[in-house]
């Protein structure tokens, strides 16, 4: 039997497979799950054993546990470092799921539950495919190690530790990743940028405490009207980030580079469908595809402050608090970005509040080239396995791991992603469609065979 015969005569399996790990909630933010996230790691390691891997370890961290399993019985032939992670985003808010986010249930061709897309699904295409081999072939053709971590979700503290660590043991001639996106249904993608981010907190303290806003207001700064006041200066009226410097270091896209990503087989309805607001808007000069892509970005990711209770509560609240993070692209420098940030807001603020800024985490970009011949074996296996062209695309999301990797073992990585922008990641409702996790196997396994061949 052949690769893709095989992997079609398991496809029931292979979903029921599937819906076990997806049972398991893996949230790595929450310390109530602590228990489910040690029983998704040992699921990894029992998986990663039938498939025939080695050695398997799943390593203990400060925080959650790491698996690693290889399998080095291809002298002479290429080595590739897998990477996924195990672990997911919380399911809140739960009821706006159609079916529980941890009941793993398939509907119109597409299986819906927490981690389908980010990244369990994507990790279970790779096992898969590492069976596949085994079964088919009696042995694995070339040289694996894989990596699953548990703390991708909330900035893989333990991972890089782990990597300085056992840099020998690690090397590889390439980094395989399965934790993005295909451009669009029917559009296998080999991901070649993907955007830094930094995360930071900021706390706007006013008065010593809550305060009768009859008794007080008028007379006393109220640090929710000056934090809003601030955030609304971070933009300009056609979308720039107004801080100081922050495009200084931004490295040109080259004419090529932007006509062959502005010419990719995308379309804006359907980028306004996913999106579902009533209008887009974004820094002028760009394409959405350039905005996305190739342009460093400031978002609010939350604000709160004083009462948010049922009916009213009249205070002036002693503080007010706000969550914003910095998308960043070659060749922006995550800590030059975050002064740059800190120093920006604290000037925007009166003298009548004091500023706790906090910077939560960094993670720099990463785009590279795709002229290493790897790149050519990927589309060909995507090709294989979806009976569709594959493209090189940029992501506009953040795997630090990614930069990292490139940046100290400089070594080409391959980043094949199975999800679809539209399918919910981090979301309610998040899923994946059946088509492209079989298809994700086929051409995972057809990938790593061809890498055997000269
Ligand atoms: N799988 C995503 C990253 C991603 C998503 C890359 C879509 C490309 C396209 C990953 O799990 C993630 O959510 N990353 C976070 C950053 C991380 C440090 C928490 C992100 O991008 O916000
Ligand atoms: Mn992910
Ligand atoms: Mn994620």
């Amino acid at each position: 039997m052949n690769l893709v015969d095989y992997v079609e005569s398991k496809r029931d399996e292979h979903l029921n497979e599937l819906k076990e790990f997806l049972r398991i909630p893996s949230v790595s933010t929450k310390s109530e799950n602590r228990k489910d996230i040690e029983r998704a790691a040992q699921w990894v390691a029992e998986k990663l054993r039938a498939a025939g891997m080695e050695k398997i370890e799943i390593v203990p961290t400060t925080l959650h546990p790491l698996v690693y399993g290889e399998s080095l019985h291809a002298p002479g032939r290429p080595t590739v470092l897998f990477y996924g992670h195990y672990d997911v985003q919380p399911p809140e808010p739960l009821e706006l799921w159609t079916s529980p986010a941890f009941e793993p249930t398939v509907r119109d061709g597409n299986l819906f539950g927490r981690g389908t897309a980010d990244d369990k699904g994507q990790v279970h295409i790779h096992i898969k495919a590492l069976e596949a081999l085994k079964q088919v072939d009696g042995a694995l053709p070339i040289n694996v190690k894989v990596i699953v971590e548990g703390e991708e979700e909330v900035g893989s503290v333990n991972l890089w530790n782990f990597v300085v660590a056992n840099k020998e043991r690690l090397q590889a001639d390439a980094l395989v990743v399965s934790d993005t996106s295909m451009l669009a249904e029917g559009v296998p993608s080999i991901t070649y940028g993907l955007r830094g981010l930094n995360y930071y907190q900021v706390e706007i303290v006013g008065p010593a405490q809550d305060l009768h806003s009859g008794v007080f207001g008028g007379a006393v700064p109220n640090p929710i009207t000056i934090l809003c006041e601030m955030v609304a200066k971070l933009h300009d009226k056609v979308f720039r980030v107004t801080v100081p410097g922050f495009y200084k270091d931004v490295g040109k896209v080259s004419e090529q580079e932007r006509k062959a990503l502005n010419s990719l087989p995308w379309k804006e309805k359907d980028f306004r469908q996913t999106v579902g607001a009533p209008g887009l808007c974004g820094e002028k000069g760009y394409s959405i595809i350039e905005r996305l892509w190739c342009r460093p970005t400031l978002e609010l990711n939350g604000i709160w402050g004083g009462y948010q209770g049922e009916g009213s509560k009249t205070v002036i609240p002693a503080k007010a608090y706000a969550k914003l993070s910095t998308r960043l692209v070659p060749n922006q420098d995550p800590w030059k970005i975050a002064r740059a940030v800190e120093k920006h807001i604290r000037k925007l603020l009166p003298k009548t509040v004091r500023c706790n800024f906090e910077v939560l985490s960094t993670g720099k970009p990463w785009v590279a080239p795709y002229s290493h011949p790897i790149f050519q074996k990927a589309l060909e296996a995507l090709h294989q396995g979806f009976g569709r062209k594959a493209v090189f695309i940029r992501e506009g999301g953040s795997i630090p791991f990614v930069t990292q990797m490139h940046d100290t073992f400089n070594v080409p990585c391959v980043l094949l992603g199975f999800g679809l922008p539209d399918e919910n990641a981090h979301a309610p409702d998040e899923h994946i469609s059946l088509e492209n996790y079989y298809g994700g196997i086929k051409s995972v396994a057809l990938f790593y065979q061809s890498l055997a061949q000269q």
